[in-house]
Order: C-alpha cells, then structure tokens, then sequence
C-alpha cells in the first residue's frame, strides 16, 4: 500500500483529481471505477475545473459505479445515479453510452448484478477504481460480517450506513432503503489499481484498521492490503491515528 498523507481535505482532492486526470492522459480510453460519498465530492469538483479548462478529456472513458440503492430508480433524487450527475457527469464530456450504474429499480435484482459483472469484464475490468470508506471499514456496501460475496451482489445495508446516508434523504434513516447493490471485494481486487480517499477525524479508526490492522472480513477495507497497487489518499487527521 502507498500512504499519501496531504495537509487537509483541499489537497486531497486536488491529488484525486490529479490521479484521475493522469490516468486519462495515460490511456484516453480507461474504465473507471467510481465512487459516490461526500469524501470524493471536492475531487469531482476540481476534475470538472480540470475538464472545463481544457486539461481532461472523458470522450473516450467509461465508467462503472460501485453501488446503489436498491428499490428506486436511478432518477430518485437520493440515487447515487443522481449524486453522480450532481457532481460529475453534468460538468464532463463523458458519453451517456459509456456511463455503466447497477439499476436499483431492476426487476431481478440477482440477474442485474451478473449482468453488471459481464459488462465490467465486457470492458477490458477496471483500470483504475476510485473508494471512500465507511467509518465501520466497508468499501462499497460490503458491509463488516463472518463473509463477504466475492462478485456484485445485493446486501442489506447496516443501521449506521443507512444514518450515515441519510443526508440523501432529507436526513431522515428511515428513508434510506434496506438494501443495496454493490460490486463484490473481488470485483474491487480485480481492479488494477486502486485509489481511496479518507478525510477527517471520523475516518482515523477505521483506516488505522485497514493499514495495521490483520486482514480480515470485520474491516472489509483490510482487504485491499493484498492489492499490489493501492494508494490511500489521507488528511492529517484521517492518518491519525496510523502506526
Ligand atoms: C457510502 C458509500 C461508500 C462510501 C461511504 C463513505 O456508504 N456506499 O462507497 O465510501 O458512503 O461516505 P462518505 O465519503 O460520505 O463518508
């Protein structure tokens, strides 16, 4: 793992944004995993900056989100599709065509998840997958358990993801849905290089578990320790408490 620990919540997305835009410099047609949270929201910000002053191009990028909520469609104001659009698609040239989300609303939850996974591996995998991280260490929805499923599937969403989501839904839990779709920890280890952000007090814990903690399902981002290529993008006080 590398550990980038910048001064504060600003720099962070600046290095974000500097990771994506690389990427695309490098390989104009990469398939990006992305990530919804408020954490990755000033980086989307300053790469829609970097697209309007001519330094980003995504006409030939795709991209594939990690999650969703199952139970409304993609157009419900509190979908992580309408976060997206929110705070990057609407500012990027990035082809409708070439935007991949697990549709909450679909009829067989279990059939749009297989066809979520053939359409990932249909575009060549991930190239470079972009995570936050849930103060109980889970990356995507794959909640803290006994086991975690190697390959999208549906989960139900623990009490503190669904308060921790709230902000979505007129800060209400009880509106959060129950459940959710998200990309498997497999699914995230395929990728071939992997970026999380984490920013303030909130986040030490859990990323001290990820970087010193053992390996185990308790901390699902503990996982991404037998990645070759991960970076973890900190604040000072994300990176706190880390040994
Ligand atoms: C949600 C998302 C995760 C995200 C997490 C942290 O639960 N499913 O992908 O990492 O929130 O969000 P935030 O960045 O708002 O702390």
């Amino acid at each position: 793992m590398t550990i980038t620990v910048l001064d504060d919540s600003g720099a962070v997305a600046a290095a974000l944004a500097e990771r994506v835009a690389s990427a695309l410099r490098d390989k104009p047609d990469a398939v990006l995993g992305l990530a919804s949270g408020r954490t990755p929201v000033d980086g989307y910000a300053e790469m829609q900056r970097l697209h309007a002053a001519g330094q980003m191009d995504w006409s030939r990028a795709s991209t594939f989100n990690l999650d969703e909520f199952a139970g409304i469609s993609g157009d419900h104001p509190g979908s992580f599709r309408t976060f997206m659009e929110e705070h990057l698609f609407n500012g990027v040239n990035l082809r409708p065509e070439r935007v991949h989300f697990l549709n909450g609303a679909a009829g067989d939850l279990d059939a749009e998840c297989e066809h979520y996974e053939s359409a990932i591996a249909a575009a060549g995998g991930i190239d470079l997958q972009l995570l936050g991280i849930g103060s109980n260490g889970h990356i995507g929805f794959n909640e803290p358990g006994d086991d975690l499923p190697l390959r999208t599937h549906r989960v139900t969403l623990m009490e503190s993801t669904r308060r921790g989501n709230a902000a979505l839904f007129g800060n209400d839990p009880r509106k959060v849905p129950t459940e959710a779709l998200s990309m498997g920890i497999g699914t995230i280890l395929h990728a071939r290089r992997i970026v999380l952000v984490a920013t303030g007090e909130k986040k030490a814990e859990c990323i001290r578990q990820t970087i010193n903690g053992r390996i185990t399902t308790r901390v699902p981002a503990s996982l991404l320790q037998v990645h070759t290529d991960v970076e973890l993008l900190l604040d000072r006080e994300a990176a706190s408490k880390i040994r």
